[in-house]
């Protein structure tokens, strides 16, 4: 392919191994995906309230094209030094820093228009949320740089500013554990026999799945992996992959489905929603990604942890090490929960969607004509959460 090779196949870098072209139509995506958003948003807009949530979601979807700018820096005759930072820019900033902010921003704002929350909690939530994981995840950036030459007073910092990382995950627990019985509480006048017509159970069933990796994936699987000693150790092995499937398909990964369904559950005749379906996929999903780690990731990493404190990371990566004994053993283990996540979830899933696309409901042309699901009306309080509980 010469010169297209850089375009079509591969950057010339160890992690940013996709062509240019493709980082290019990224970007592109991510610009188109910025306007649909504002176009969509937009009668939302208050501008004299900033920090209404629609304004809110606006601010991560500029936020993240923005950063991913950063990944353009990087050529191949660029010192790794100056290569790897910005290549963090984007990691890190994305999933640790405006992703999150996003997410709590999506969660808040599902919350309300399942009518769970009153809009003025729901923007308390995200406010303070924001302030947290920006206040730590922006300087927890350097818990990245233990290993691209960066002085140690960095070092320092990233790894006191990193492990507060932990802390706005245990506060979103807390508040995610104060609404786990929303759905099947009344809300203002519905009666309890009534909440059929909530209508939006299964999308909350992702929505604690998001805060459940959060917590595990992210916080808990993150923060053993996180200070200098035992980064300098792990660095390089599986224990990471293991944080970073659990953390990326646990938290995006379940938020995305969330969404799916959301917007789906709305235009899908009632009648065709597959709710058994629905739940398959779900738990599928989530126990296949749980087996992957309990079953290969984390035993693996332990395994190679010891062998890289024991005799080296040569010895730990070599093929000797990961293509024989119980390395190997455990890596075929990984297609049980695999197996899991795709035939029960991924597949069921892809079904269902696929196959709803001859019921969905008429196109409308005016809010008025809307029909949604659980209308909440006009006369209607939404409790503040403390209220509900
Ligand atoms: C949903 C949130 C998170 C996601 C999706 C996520 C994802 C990832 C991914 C994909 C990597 C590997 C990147 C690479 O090597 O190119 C990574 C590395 C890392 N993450 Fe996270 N992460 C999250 C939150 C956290 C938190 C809260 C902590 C700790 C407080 C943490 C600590 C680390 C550390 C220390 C590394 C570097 C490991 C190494 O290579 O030595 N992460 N993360
Ligand atoms: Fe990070």
């Amino acid at each position: 392919m010469g010169e297209w090779w850089y375009w079509l196949g591969h950057q010339g870098w160890e992690f940013v191994d996709f062509g240019k072209g493709f980082q290019v139509l990224l970007m592109g995506i991510f610009i188109l995906w910025m306007i649909v958003v504002y176009r969509g948003i937009k009668p939302a807009l208050i501008k004299k309230e900033p920090w209404n949530l629609p304004n809110w979601i606006l601010y991560s979807v500029i936020g993240i094209p923005l950063l991913f700018l950063s990944g353009f820096v990087a050529k191949p005759e660029t010192n790794f030094v100056i290569a790897d930072f910005w290549r963090w820019m984007v990691i890190h900033m994305w999933v640790e820093a405006f992703f999150e902010v996003f997410i709590t921003v999506i969660v808040s704002y599902l919350m309300v228009l399942m009518g769970l929350v009153s809009r003025q909690a729901a923007i308390r939530v995200v406010y303070f949320a924001t302030i947290l994981f920006l206040g730590t995840g922006l300087l927890g950036i350097s818990h990245n740089f233990y290993w691209n030459a960066k002085p140690v007073a960095t070092m320092a910092l990233g790894s006191v500013f990193s492990t507060l990382q932990f802390v706005p995950l245990i506060l979103l627990t807390v508040e995610a554990y104060r609404f786990k019985n929303m759905p099947k509480m009344a809300i203002g006048d519905v009666e309890h026999k009534n909440l059929g017509n909530f209508g939006f159970p299964e999308v909350f069933l992702f929505l604690i799945a998001v805060n459940f990796w959060n917590f595990f994936g992210a916080g808990v699987l993150g923060i053993i992996i996180n200070l200098p000693i035992m980064n300098y150790f792990e660095h390089g092995t599986y224990l990471t992959v293991n944080h970073a499937h659990a953390a990326l398909m646990g938290v995006y990964g379940n938020i995305s489905l969330a969404a799916l369904l959301f917007a789906s559950r709305l235009m899908i005749k009632e009648q065709y929603w597959n709710k058994k379906v629905v739940n398959f996929s779900f738990w599928s999903i989530n126990i296949g990604l749980m087996l992957m780690v309990v079953l290969d990731l984390f035993p693996a990493g332990s395994i190679q942890f010891k062998a890289v404190v024991e005799q080296g990371l040569w010895y730990g990566r070599s093929h000797e090490f990961v293509d024989y004994g119980i390395f190997n053993k455990l890596t075929w283990m990984r297609g049980i929960g695999a197996s899991v996540f795709f035939f029960g979830g991924v597949l069921p899933l892809t079904w269902f969607i696929v196959s709803r696309l001859r019921s969905l409901k008429p196109t409308i042309d005016t809010i008025e004509q809307m029909d949604p699901i659980n209308p909440i009306k006009k006369d209607q309080e939404i409790l503040e959460p403390e209220e509900v509980i």
